[in-house]
């Protein structure tokens, strides 16, 4: 796995939904078939999980029903995505191999009867799957219908089982030149926890309290593994796919269990899978929340991606599960498509009759009729077929970036100092602020393309390193507006504190300024300067080293060790500005801030100020602009009402309606949960 490449341009746009014809006779394949074609529906995925019905008995595969399915759909017009199955090992399978078994954390066997409960790093488990995917490949890697595979399902946990124990063992050993250089590194003076021997290693056991460098080398070492258990399929189904099929796997972005930016560099495009509840417990869409999490999804290969499994209504898995509201599912998919999404499938067609997932949300009810949800799906359906041909080869191409890790986010979760600072939450504010702007937003690691970004916010960039360190002064120095945020420059990659004040030697001697102390925030504090507002959480002393550092907010009187003094420095640097800001502004404050720093940064905002509630996200036509030049290029403009009251919105630039092809005049008025598609510049 080397350079994380965009994905191909998509030729269309794919709407769909997972499909088990496993679950159901094959007299029944038709019928769901041509529902799913009156919805509007040209892909369904199939196969993952189905491993007992591909393989019942060691070395007996039996595919046909597979092929069957395949040309039912092909002659619908359907086109497949094959999963690979390797997420429900069948009985006969662990029976065999009980030493395949992942183990918990906590040193529990997890036995056949659920999903997941296989260890990734063993040998007799990856050559099993080796076979499976290859032998799948073999079948249908040069099937007409077969346009992509996804391996696997959502990755999940490592095993703590011995194998994983060992294989732990060899990546420190690979990382540390001795065991000196780690015990130096993970400061095992104290507590001695110093270790004597390898083999006294052991994984963390996730009870609270576990070592913070043991915990950032297992997070790598959870990537490593979970990148490896990918390429053993991938490589596989390749030999067979060629490049006529794309494979990629289907992730989830609020769980920090692997870092999505190195386990998609060697799959062809990032597949999401997106429930209202990913990154927080929601049961509405909420813009920020689900737009963060479908621009970091964007932002994992910085290109168009695919929903993989998203929710058609209702799920199973909330401690209540009420249904969205009519037009809600409407509103996710364009939602969805607004932030870059070339496919949206739903999870799933129709629940099997029994099993864990009888009660979660489909398409069609438990007598095979649709559910009441079915009608507004192809109501988008027949939409997305209208729109495809504008949509397909359009990309979402953003000025401004947010910058996060899945290292930095796993290590402040652990040690959050303060319960509110959740660091996916503090990413969402930085992002939704932006938003508000009516500007679009990527969501990207730091280690991506920067250059075409004229403002780039990394709310808690923790780890640092000089590499990564060298990479942001030379974005700042050639012109790009760089604004760190609080925690920022704190440690290095094995966890330990960095032997400098935040945020580290040389970002800090380019900023001309430092951290001299950081607070917990009990309550609110007011903040003055060039913008005023209140910040809540998280607070820090900022002093600035340098006649030319410029104090851009200070902290009001409340704080007894903060009052009056800096919140927000920034600084010129080569051609751009680097920045610091100490504390977490609430929404309206930041939102004042991010219209600020795009004013600063040059970043037009045409639709601001934006009324709440009220999205804008832009696709224009694939092949990044250079700084600027974007901005004249036709665009499709999709326009989201998500407040329950009905808006008049000047519009910015003569647009014509997508839906209609009527132009329209200065003014959108968009009813509550209403949206709008237009083509303009
Ligand atoms: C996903 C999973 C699906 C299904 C779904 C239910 O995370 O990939 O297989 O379980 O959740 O919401």
């Amino acid at each position: 796995m080397t350079q994380n490449t965009p994905s191909p341009p998509s030729a269309t746009i794919r709407f769909g939904c997972a499909w088990y014809p496993e679950h159901w006779p094959e007299s029944r394949w038709d019928a769901d078939l041509d529902l799913m074609v009156a919805a509007g529906m040209n892909v369904v995925r199939v196969g993952e999980f189905a491993w007992s019905s591909l393989e019942p008995q060691p070395d007996r595969f039996t595919a046909d029903w597979l092929e069957r399915a395949i040309a039912r759909a092909a002659a619908h017009g359907l086109a497949t995505v094959i999963g690979t199955p390797t997420a429900a090992p069948p009985a006969w399978l662990t029976t065999r191999h009980p030493e395949v078994l992942r183990v918990g954390p906590d040193g529990r066997v997890h036995r056949h009867g659920k999903r997941c409960h296989f260890d990734p790093l063993h040998p007799v488990y990856l050559q099993h799957c080796r076979r499976i995917a290859g032998w799948l490949a073999e079948r249908f890697g040069s099937h007409q219908a077969v346009i992509g595979w996804q391996i696997d399902n959502e990755f999940s946990d490592l095993s703590h089982g011995p194998v994983a124990a060992n294989a732990f063992r060899h990546f420190l050993r690979r990382r540390f030149s001795d065991l000196d250089q780690l015990n130096r590194a993970w400061s095992g003076a104290y507590w001695s926890l110093a270790y004597d021997t390898w083999d006294q290693i052991e994984p963390p056991d996730f009870r609270g309290g576990d070592h913070p460098g043991l915990l950032a080398a297992w997070r790598d070492f959870a990537t490593e593994a979970w990148t490896a258990y990918a390429v053993n399929q991938a490589e596989v189904i390749r030999v067979h796919a060629g490049s006529r099929q794309f494979v990629t796997t289907n992730a989830t972005f609020e769980f920090a269990r692997q870092d999505s930016h190195v386990l998609f560099a060697g799959l062809d495009l990032c597949a999401a899978d997106v429930y209202l509840g990913s990154g927080a417990p929601l049961v509405h869409l909420d813009p920020g929340w689900m737009g963060v999490y479908l621009a970091a999804a964007r932002g994992v290969k910085q290109a168009p991606f695919w929903v993989m499994e998203t929710q058609p209504g209702t799920i199973d898995w909330f401690a209540a599960n009420p249904a969205m509201d009519p037009g809600e599912v409407r509103r996710m998919v364009f939602h969805q498509i607004a932030h870059g999404a070339d496919a949206v499938l739903f999870w799933q067609w129709r629940s099997a009759p029994n099993c864990q997932e009888q009660y979660h949300g489909c398409l069609i009810g438990q007598g095979g009729r649709p559910r009441p949800i079915y009608d507004e799906v192809a109501t988008v359906g027949a939409e997305l077929r209208q729109l495809a041909p504008l949509l397909a080869s359009t990309s979402v191409q953003a000025s401004v970036a947010v910058l996060w890790t899945y290292r930095d986010r796993g290590l402040i979760d652990s040690r959050r100092l303060h319960q509110g600072f959740d660091p996916w939450r503090h990413l969402r504010d930085q992002y939704a602020a932006l938003r508000r702007q009516g500007i679009d937003v990527d969501v990207t690691s730091p280690w991506s393309q920067l250059d075409g970004y004229r403002l780039c916010l990394a709310p808690h960039l923790a780890m640092l390193d000089p590499a990564l360190e060298e990479r942001l002064l030379a974005y700042v120095a050639a012109g790009g507006i760089l604004i760190l945020g609080p925690r920022s420059g704190t440690r290095d990659p094995d966890a330990s504190l960095l032997p400098s004040d935040p945020p580290g030697d040389r970002l800090g001697a380019a900023l001309g300024g430092h951290v001299r102390e950081s607070y917990c925030l009990t309550s609110p504090l007011t903040l003055a300067g060039d913008i005023a507002g209140s910040a809540d959480i998280w607070g820090e002393w900022l002093e600035a080293d340098a006649p030319d550092t410029v104090v851009n907010l200070r902290f009001g009187p409340e704080h007894p060790w903060l009052a009056g003094k800096p919140a927000m420095l920034t600084r010129n640097h080569g051609r751009g500005r680097i920045g610091y800001l100490g504390t977490w502004p609430d929404e309206p404050t930041l939102a004042a801030l991010a219209a600020w720093l795009c004013d600063l940064a040059g970043v037009s905002r045409p639709w601001a100020p934006l009324p709440p509630g009220i999205e804008v996200s832009g696709r224009r036509l694939r092949g990044r602009a250079s700084k600027g030049a974007g901005d004249r290029q036709q665009g499709v403009h999709i326009v989201i009402n998500h407040s329950a009251t009905g808006h008049v919105l000047p519009v910015p630039f003569p647009v014509i309606d997508a839906f209609t092809g009527a132009p329209l005049g200065t003014t959108l008025h968009l009813a509550a949960g209403a949206l709008a598609v237009l083509i303009g510049e």
